[in-house]
């Protein structure tokens, strides 16, 4: 049987191929499963799995949870409100006193890059990034990876343009090293401020006018203005952004009627896309919710069964 090369997932950076395409072929299957009346299965029967949420979350934490349940481990859910760490408790105790516990598997959200790569060092676990700072958000990716896939029954030769607050997103990263490991041409599009310049040495063509970005893709994956984060000191007014990036039915209508438009969610209507377009015919938003489910049960079953 063909495993994983990591007992971990960090992130998309240097992961195989192999990989990738182990994991969306495996969520295959588990899609399959989530369509029938009973839809649960033993895999993870007698494994027990953290939760460890520092950062808030709504698809993340609630899919993750609800593909260990389907998988029949057993989970334990951590948020940091309403935990001991408001009484001071480090990160480092909070992690050693619920793995005493005896835990398998740690699903980490933090708002620190790095924190998922610090944990494997402090614990025995598998660790799982479920996004961590401006880095990573590998399952993200792979289930914006499948849902285009299934849509377009391919990731080769595809273009795939990432818009809107490219800077400070962890969603960002994933995707363009996940879909450049599986051949697909990825680029991105926004105000030059919200735009690390690096992207450029990465292989990624960098838009500025949303009208070319549409004509020239096939599929845009569009991101959340990242408000808490600041964002709103990038752009003069989130009425501009809208005005000069903001996805239209008239946009879609005069550049691109084909073009495949998703969003990781949680979307800010009016600003990244129109409402009309949030729950318009071009998108896929909620078939991406429903294959993070299958994404989760797929990486999670690679890594709670692997044998070395
Ligand atoms: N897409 C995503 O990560 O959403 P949540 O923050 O709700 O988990």
């Amino acid at each position: 049987m063909s495993s994983l090369s990591s007992r971990h997932l960090l992130g998309l950076y240097e992961v195989p191929k192999e990989d990738v395409q182990l994991i969306l072929d495996t969520a295959k299957t588990f899609r399959e499963v989530l369509e029938r009346p009973i839809k649960k299965v033993p895999t993870l029967q007698g494994k027990t799995i953290l939760n460890l949420f520092y950062e808030n979350s709504t698809r993340t934490r609630l899919s993750f949870e609800l593909a260990e349940k389907r998988l029949s481990a057993d989970t334990m859910n951590f948020t940091k409100s309403g935990s001991s760490a408001s009484k001071g408790e480090s990160f480092k105790d909070t992690v050693q006193n619920i793995e005493a516990m005896k835990v398998d598997m740690i699903i980490v959200r933090h708002e620190s890059a790095g924190i998922p790569k610090y944990l494997t060092q402090i614990s025995d676990a598998n660790i799982i990034n479920a996004g961590d700072g401006r880095h990573e958000h590998p399952t993200q990716a792979l289930l914006d990876m499948y849902s285009i896939r299934e849509k377009t029954g391919k990731l080769e030769g595809l273009k795939v343009c990432i818009v809107g607050d490219i800077g400070h997103s962890r969603v960002a990263l994933s995707n363009i090293y996940g879909l450049q490991t599986m051949g697909a041409e990825v680029s991105v599009c926004g105000p030059s401020t919200m735009i690390p310049w690096q992207l450029e040495s990465l292989g990624v063509k960098i838009y500025n006018n949303i009208d070319k970005a549409m004509a020239e893709n096939d599929v845009l994956n569009v991101l959340r203005i990242q408000l808490e984060r600041d964002a709103g000191e990038l752009i003069p007014s989130v009425r501009e952004y809208h005005n000069y990036f903001g996805i239209t039915t008239e946009r879609i209508a005069k550049n691109n009627p084909d073009i495949l438009i998703m969003h990781p969610g949680p979307i800010n209507r009016g600003v990244e896309l129109s409402s009309e377009v949030a729950d318009g015919t071009s998108q896929i938003i909620l078939n991406q919710v429903t294959n993070g489910v299958a994404i989760r049960m797929a990486v999670l079953y690679l890594l709670g069964t692997k044998t070395e």
